[in-house]
């Protein structure tokens, strides 16, 4: 199951996804969370944010609606109350970045380049705050400014998460890419509503949301595949994934990693199950490591064996 991304050992491609997670306390308290390859911790900001006013979270069909708006305790506080415990628990972890403003970015990461993260995911994609967030992720200029600025002063490996709200994804990653990043991944939500009929108000106070969870699983794959199909530097996806077999379609698709997001909403154990499903699926589908799956898809026409 040991993986490596980015020169960061890990022991399991398994990532617990960003804004899912919250530092990984109130899940250390059901299981022991270093079973994880890794932690991707909440989306931080340089200032505390209080997020947007409620309700920030609605259920669809097959998966949810959120927008939380960044919450968060900002860089400082997360360094100083929440990165020594997680460090202690002996697992990789990801500081996701998110700003209103480049330098707002930059300064952020480079607090961050001090202290004992393994990496840096730069969070150009998030759909529920005004100024900022997806705006850096949705054109190629933008997303190649902001990834050089962050590069310029990031000593971590620089993973740059993009947003699916794009009409070409392999653009933005290769525009990534050319800027620096060492990894990508992706996706993050894509943008939803809710309307309540009675009341003809939305359901969520911002409006619109992000949409995640298995229904938007078809539309990740999709763009795993396109971007692994891009560029060179590794792809972690995520996108729906509620088991075992989710991990290896993504990781045939081009994943070199994934990341389990809504699943640990749904179900706070969906984390050790799934990663213990996957040691099996491994084994069920030939593999020697996750390794071998990756990029395996084959696009020739099974049918195609010379019969009429
Ligand atoms: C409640 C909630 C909060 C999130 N917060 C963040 C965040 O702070 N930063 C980020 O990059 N992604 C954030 N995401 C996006 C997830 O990390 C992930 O990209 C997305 O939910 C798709 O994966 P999933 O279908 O497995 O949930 C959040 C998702 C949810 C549901």
């Amino acid at each position: 199951m040991r993986t490596e991304l980015c020169g960061i050992e890990m022991k399991n491609p398994l990532i617990a996804a960003s804004g899912t997670f919250g530092f990984g306390r109130e899940f250390d308290e059901l299981y022991d969370i270093s079973c994880w390859g890794a932690v991707s911790v909440k989306g931080l900001t340089l200032r505390p944010r209080a997020g947007n006013p409620p309700a920030r979270i609605a259920e669809t069909a097959s998966g949810m609606l959120n927008s939380i708006g960044l919450q968060n305790p900002g860089v400082d506080a997360f360094i100083r109350d929440e990165l020594p415990w997680l460090v202690s628990r002996g697992i990789p972890v990801i500081a996701n970045v998110a700003g209103s403003s480049e330098d707002e970015y930059a300064e952020a990461v480079r607090r961050l380049s001090d202290a004992p993260v393994s990496m840096i995911e730069l969070n150009i994609s998030c759909p529920n705050v005004k100024h900022g967030g997806v705006h850096f992720g949705t054109s190629p200029e933008a997303a190649r400014e902001i990834t050089a600025k962050a590069r310029a002063c990031c000593k971590h490996p620089l993973m740059v998460k993009l947003s699916p709200n794009v009409s070409d994804i392999a653009e933005i990653a290769r525009a990534v890419e050319e800027a620096g990043a060492d990894a990508v991944s992706l996706i993050n939500t894509i943008t939803g509503m809710a309307i309540d009929a009675v009341s003809r108000r939305p359901v969520l106070a911002n409006i619109t949301g992000g949409l995640s969870g298995p229904a938007i699983k078809p539309v990740a794959l999709r763009m795993v595949w396109q971007a692994a199909s891009a560029v060179k530097i590794p792809v972690v996806g995520m996108g729906g994934i509620t088991t075992a077999d989710d991990v290896a379609q993504f990781m045939i698709a081009g994943a070199s990693a994934v990341m389990i997001g809504s699943a640990n909403i749904a179900d706070p154990m969906a984390g050790p199950r799934i990663i213990a499903g996957f040691e099996r699926r491994l084994r069920e589908l030939g593999a020697d490591a996750p390794g071998d799956l990756v990029s395996s898809l084959r696009t020739d026409n099974p049918t195609d064996d010379g019969r009429m």
